[in-house]
């Protein structure tokens, strides 16, 4: 049995997100939670004819049934950013939403692969590791931050300028999920070559603030959902590639605990400076998660400048995330 639940189903990114989910038949069963309106999302869903069985829970009383044993849990619940807002802003209302749902996971479901949408990425996946480490259930190899929607981006964004299909740019993005703490390597990209200095900078901060472009362009009414349940939906479908049907040699960047791959981490260390825990790193997936880390590889030197401009906003997030835990409450 290969059970998925996604925590915040019925919300903006939760619904097309499941559509996505409900269309792989290597899912046997589709578990919805939110705490409002996921009957009517699961009966939508439940007809559509793919194997998995759909079922939705709603409010914390269904918590447990919702994650239960569930293999993979993708966490996009929260709410959303409005204009002038940064990621940070969301975390008084989102910590708290995400470390409840890490709670149950860690009681109900301790060793599922943990997808973490929910804003902001840099705090709220230090928060599912605390939760974690004091369930004594925490496995770093599991646990995964989504910035799959900044290669997304990256790889429409350079492929406008340098031309080539979208669907197969591919464009490392490494760092964190939120504007300068993104790092798209441009120069380890074929094509990039032929772009002027000022062409570079303007596509690396259009990669970096790219969802701040959706949050205006909604005007008041939310964030990413659709281009981030395609993201979401990418990265947590190759977790069940590489979980369920063994594919090797899927490579993903993802914001992790570096001590899920300490002698690959090695080198990334050097690159950022040694004292930071989580980095969106390219990863090779496999049966127990982090199979690897692999090298971010060679940077110039105006990456090498944003790659100084993101530590220290970064250190603060992770910080901010660990001790919401840490300095919180006892669970
Ligand atoms: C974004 O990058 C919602 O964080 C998401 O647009």
């Amino acid at each position: 049995m290969v059970k998925v639940t996604v925590c915040g189903a019925a919300g903006g990114i939760g619904q097309p997100l499941s559509l996505l989910l409900k269309q792989s038949e290597l899912i046997t069963h589709l578990s919805l939670y939110d705490i409002v309106n996921t009957p009517g999302v699961a009966a939508d869903l439940s007809h559509i004819n793919t194997q998995s069985k759909v079922t939705g829970h709603v409010g914390a009383a269904q918590l447990e049934e919702a994650i239960k044993d569930s293999a993979i849990v993708v966490i996009p619940a929260g709410v959303p950013r409005k204009p002038g807002m940064t990621r940070d802003d969301l975390f008084k209302i989102n910590a708290g939403i995400v470390r409840d749902l890490a709670v149950a996971a860690a009681k109900f479901a301790p060793k599922a692969f943990m997808c973490i949408i929910s804003n902001p990425v840099n705090s709220t996946v230090p928060i599912v590791a605390e939760v974690f480490k004091q369930f004594n259930v925490y496995d770093p190899r599991r646990i995964f931050g989504v910035t799959t929607l900044d290669i997304v981006r990256a790889s429409t964004f350079v492929s406008e300028l340098i031309g080539g299909s979208p669907s197969t740019l591919r464009v490392p993005v490494v760092g964190g999920h939120s504007g300068v703490t993104i790092l798209p390597l441009l120069s380890q990209v074929k094509g990039t070559e032929k772009l002027s200095q000022e062409q570079i900078e303007k596509v690396t901060n259009r990669i970096q603030f790219g969802g701040d472009e959706v949050v205006k362009a909604k005007d008041g009414a939310g964030s990413a959902t659709l281009s981030m349940a395609f993201a979401g939906a990418r990265f947590a479908l190759n977790i069940v590639e590489a979980v369920v049907a063994g594919k090797t040699g899927i490579v993903e960047c993802t914001y992790v605990d570096l001590e899920a791959d300490a002698q690959g981490a090695s080198g990334v260390k050097s690159l950022i400076g040694g004292d930071l825990e989580f980095f969106s790193v390219p990863v090779e997936l496999g049966p127990e998660g982090v199979k690897k880390i692999l090298p971010i590889g060679e940077i110039n030197d105006f990456e090498q400048k944003l790659f100084s401009a993101a530590t220290s906003e970064l250190k603060g997030n992770i910080v901010k995330g660990s001790t919401f835990i840490t300095e919180g409450a006892k669970l």
